[in-house]
């Protein structure tokens, strides 16, 4: 792929579906490559349309918009950013030659269900995983929380975000987790999974870039990111996150079977559990990864800098520059077009950054923005970030 000029018929055009946070760290990193940069989502002036070329609003679930806009735009590749989208639809467009699909049109299609993703592991590449059951009632999911036993974790399969996801100790709080999940669930269809509960003494995101070097598509990994979950979505992130040898070797091993079926070039996110030297797959982002955000801190190219890359079929460095970690500011209030108070205060901490979003509305859990921080160690440099994070205040004007 020749780049060009963006705006020019030598341009290579790039289509993000979805343009939050994570989208508008891949388009800067598109526009520093002079690609065009379409964003797309379901409301105007999300974070990455403020930074792209032009942008678009649509509901990225119906099939016939989604299709409508692709002939319009002809992209050169189409890069999904979140999981609900008319994936279907991807795979028609990736087979009728439309476009390239990110990393591929199945990827997007298996892991937007918990249930594609977990029996392609499971099942097909015989990875370890929490026991699980999937269930379309009430009965089933009491009878499937039985057989993987309690505690465990119940999980609509069209979710992301900890989104209607319950953690039940008991078959008392069954019936409360199937309403929960199905009041939270993504689609009409009622159905979850449910997982046993995996024990690990810590998780971690392994960032798995496929990439061409040489002419051929080669797999290379970041050093893993330790994180930290509250309600199912991720308060704090960490990297370098230490491990031993042979619980990184077998976080490796999973992180490249299942990347190698997903298949397709750019970055994944894959999620693990670690217990000593065991470790356990739990799921799969085909894109960066929030977790991720740390990697702005830490890495010579962070990991949109990296997806960037790899999707343009460019050579990627995935070191570590240092060790660092990132912290979430949350919106802790409902307003349109909130200001910030204490920005500068959190960037007097030493090693500290910051990004905000610019999402045109906070609500109390939405993720505003995050602050960053380097150190001599993950321990100082995870206190920096806690310590800036907690001096930004959403306020309402
Ligand atoms: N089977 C499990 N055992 C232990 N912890 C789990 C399990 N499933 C989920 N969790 C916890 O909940 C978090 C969110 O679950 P996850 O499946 O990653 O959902 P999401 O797609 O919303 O990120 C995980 O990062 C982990 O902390
Ligand atoms: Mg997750």
């Amino acid at each position: 792929m020749r780049l060009g000029t963006p705006l020019s018929p030598s341009a290579i055009k790039v289509m993000l579906l979805g343009s939050g946070e994570l989208g508008k760290e891949v388009a800067i990193e598109l526009q520093r490559l002079g690609c065009e940069v379409i964003a797309v989502d379901r409301y105007s002036n999300a974070p990455a349309m403020q930074v792209a070329h032009r942008s678009h609003v649509i509901a990225m679930t119906d099939a016939k918009a989604l299709r409508a806009l692709v002939e319009t735009e002809r992209p050169h590749l189409i890069v999904p950013e979140i999981e609900a989208i008319a994936t279907d639809e991807l795979v028609a467009i990736e087979a009728a030659g439309l476009a390239i699909v990110i990393p591929t049109a199945r990827a997007a299609q298996l892991t937007m269900n918990r249930e594609g993703i977990r029996r392609l592991a499971a099942e097909a590449l015989g990875l370890p995983t929490s026991a699980f059951a999937f269930a379309s009632t009430q009965a089933e999911l009491a009878a499937g929380a039985e057989v993987v036993g309690f505690p465990c974790f119940v999980k609509p399969v069209m979710s992301s975000s900890g989104k209607g996801q319950s953690f039940v100790e008991g078959s008392d709080g069954i019936a409360e987790a199937w309403r929960y999940a199905l009041e939270s669930g993504r689609v009409e269809q009622a159905r979850v999974i449910v997982e046993g509960r995996v024990d690990f003494d810590f998780e971690i995101t392994l960032l798995t870039v496929r990439s061409v070097k040489d002419g051929q598509v080669t797999t290379s990994f970041c050093e893993p990111i330790g994180h930290r979950q509250v309600k199912g979505d991720y308060v704090e992130s960490w990297q370098p996150q230490p491990m031993s040898p042979t619980a990184l070797k077998s976080s490796r091993d999973i992180a490249r079977k299942v990347t190698d079926a997903l298949g397709g070039q750019g970055l994944f996110g894959v999620e693990l559990f670690v217990k000593g030297d065991e470790v356990w797959f739990s799921e799969v982002s085909p894109r960066p990864h929030d977790t991720g955000l740390v990697t702005l801190a830490t890495q010579y190219q962070s990991e949109f800098a990296i997806h960037a890359r790899a999707i343009l079929g460019l050579p990627v460095d995935v070191s570590l520059r240092e060790p660092g970690a990132s912290a979430v500011i949350y919106g802790s209030l409902e307003a349109k077009g909130v200001a910030f108070e204490g920005v500068a205060e959190a960037l007097s901490v030493l090693g500290a950054d910051l990004r905000l979003f610019g999402k045109p509305e906070s609500f109390l859990r939405r993720r505003m923005g995050v602050a960053l921080a380097r150190g001599a160690s993950v321990e100082e440099a995870r206190a920096r970030a806690t310590q800036a994070a907690g001096k930004v205040r959403p306020v309402t004007v």
